[in-house]
């Protein structure tokens, strides 16, 4: 076997962002993009000959092309396994448990997660390191600099490796094993919930959609939901991953799975639904004509942790994501445990959950996980929701009713301007930060602004520091605004705006949560200028 050496020039935009490099697949059809950016990430890494990678991704256009680069460039940098999924296929939260199961040395995904796929949607990339959850920003940042420098790559000289069965081939030093790409992670959620309760809440006729939105989780939802929980195969909608995700986003909220939100709408809804993204990390939670907001979903898991056999014990602690509703903080403290606000993306909660800090976290972004891997998962938090449903025997509108009764309610909503011109956008960062001191004590409307800072976050395990991490003005009364850029977009600007106020008032939980919040809606917009600097009269996208 021959290593090939090729000499290549070097990108300046190969800084990961949010999760990972995302880019539109053009970008990474460059010649020598995406071997650029892996040969940056083997030269940063240390230690790896010998030890085991795992590789997949959720089977958008560009991935098989990706999965053969990756492999011969990891049998050149001298691997000794490579796990691959069959055809391409790994969730993100299977990759990350592959890595903890295996003791891989790390994984690498292939995936632009909730991003449109196809010739003209996007790709991206992600590195996880052994304790399965993705890279620290340390090491993302290292990548980059590399990356601005790197003048070659190295690849191995051998043919394409098929993928479409298990089998097992050697090249080298190394041995590539296509593995089944479900079956580790169904294995690991049946210790992880009562399936025989979930099934006979199923057999006894309680109707469970999940709607895979043509992307990784379908196998996944077909075997786990379908053949092990009994689901009808006709109530599993589009579990077979495309290339381009039949030409839609494959983001589970109520824009984008309107096919799963129409039914659990109509008069004759079913009495759950759920939805995932791109990658199988994401997830919506739907009860009959009842939407379950992901800061409500994560604070309602865990209230009832104890139900789920793997948390019967209790949790160690939470955390939230800084933008997610202060929901879970007030269940934290009727438990009596640690609640930890982190900055947005998932690879903050990695430190707290190794040092068995929390237990369980999540972000508004329809993102929920636990400690049984190191990334968010969907199918995850449907069986969470399942094994609540299966002992409590109650819709889902009552059990979102009587923990808003019990804990009262976070009132939530994210307003999301997409498309901003980049500049704009940072004109509007810098006009708020500059009007940041002034704004302590000031009345808006009757709300009154407590502290108004850009938040940053020291990790309570390594220290490391993550500055500019969003504006937030905190109110007296609890109500907050926060105001961040996305960092997972691939053009322009996403401006994020979320909006939250506290109600305990039970006869005002049924109201519309965008007409209940409209006057902190007012005043967002009169502190940050949106419409003025985005030229937009409205968001894009509600959630
Ligand atoms: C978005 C979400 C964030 C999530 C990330 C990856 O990032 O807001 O919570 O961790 O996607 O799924 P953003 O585009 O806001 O940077
Ligand atoms: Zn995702």
């Amino acid at each position: 076997m021959q290593i090939i050496t090729t000499a290549s020039q070097p990108f300046s935009d190969q800084r990961p962002g949010t999760s990972g490099l995302r880019k539109s697949v053009s970008t990474f059809q460059q010649e020598h993009y995406l071997e650029n950016f892996v040969q940056s990430l083997f030269d940063v890494l240390d230690g790896y000959v010998g030890k085991t990678l795992v590789l997949g991704g959720d089977g958008r256009f560009f991935n098989l092309t990706a999965i053969q680069i990756i492999i011969r460039m990891a049998v050149a940098a001298g691997f000794g396994r490579i796990l691959v999924g069959r055809d391409g296929l790994l969730s993100t939260p299977a990759v990350s448990h592959l890595i903890r199961k295996n003791e891989a040395f790390g994984g690498i995904i292939l995936s632009a997660s909730h991003n449109p796929g196809g010739p003209e949607g996007d790709f991206g990339i992600k590195f996880n390191t052994a304790n399965g959850g993705p890279a620290q920003e340390v090491l993302t940042e290292a990548i980059f600099q590399h990356s601005t420098q790197v003048a070659h790559y190295h690849y191995a000289d051998i043919p394409e490796v098929p993928l479409d069965q298990l089998d097992q081939y050697n090249f080298g030093h190394t041995v590539i094993e296509v593995i089944d790409p479900v079956a580790d992670y169904a294995e690991l959620m049946q210790t992880l919930f009562d399936f025989n309760a979930i099934k006979s809440l199923i057999d006894n006729g309680f109707q469970v959609y999940f709607d895979a939105m043509h992307a990784i989780t379908g196998p996944y939802a077909q075997h786990i939901l379908g053949e092990l929980l009994g689901v009808a195969n006709s109530n599993l909608l589009n579990c077979e991953p495309k290339p381009d995700f039949g030409g839609s986003h494959p983001d589970p909220n109520l824009t984008y799975a309107h096919e799963l939100a129409e039914r659990m709408f109509s008069d004759t809804a079913p009495d759950f639904g759920a939805a995932s993204d791109g990658d199988g990390d994401r997830n919506m939670i739907l009860g009959h004509q009842c939407f379950v907001n992901p800061s409500d979903s994560l604070a309602i898991i865990a209230a009832n942790a104890a139900l789920i056999p793997a948390y019967k014990n209790g949790l160690t602690g939470v955390a939230r994501s800084m933008p997610t509703s202060a929901a879970v903080d007030v269940v934290a403290e009727k438990l009596g445990i640690d609640c930890y606000e982190t900055p947005t993306g998932w690879k903050f909660f990695g430190n707290l959950l190794d040092a068995n800090k929390i237990t369980l976290c999540g972000e508004e972004s329809f993102g929920t996980g636990s400690n049984h891997v190191r990334e968010k998962d969907g199918l995850w938090a449907v069986l969470c929701w399942l094994n609540i449903l299966a002992v409590r025997k109650q819709s889902v509108s009552d059990i979102l009713r009587q923990h808003w009764q019990q804990f009262g309610k976070h009132v939530y909503t994210r307003h999301d301007y997409e498309g901003v011109e980049s500049t704009s956008a940072k004109k509007l960062v810098e006009h708020l930060l500059n009007n940041l001191l002034n704004l302590t004590g000031q009345e808006f409307n009757g709300y009154t602004v407590k502290c108004a800072d850009e938040f940053s976050y020291t990790d309570p395990i390594d220290h490391s520091m993550s500055e500019h991490q969003g504006i937030r003005l905190l109110f007296e009364n609890g109500a907050r605004i926060i105001f961040r850029l996305s960092g997972t977009g691939t053009s322009g600007a996403t401006l994020r705006v979320y909006i939250e106020d506290f109600c305990d008032d039970t006869n005002r939980h049924n109201e519309n949560t965008q007409s209940y919040l409209k006057t902190l809606i007012q005043i967002a917009d009169d502190i940050a200028g949106i419409q003025t600097h985005t030229g937009m009269v409205s968001p894009t996208v509600i959630t």
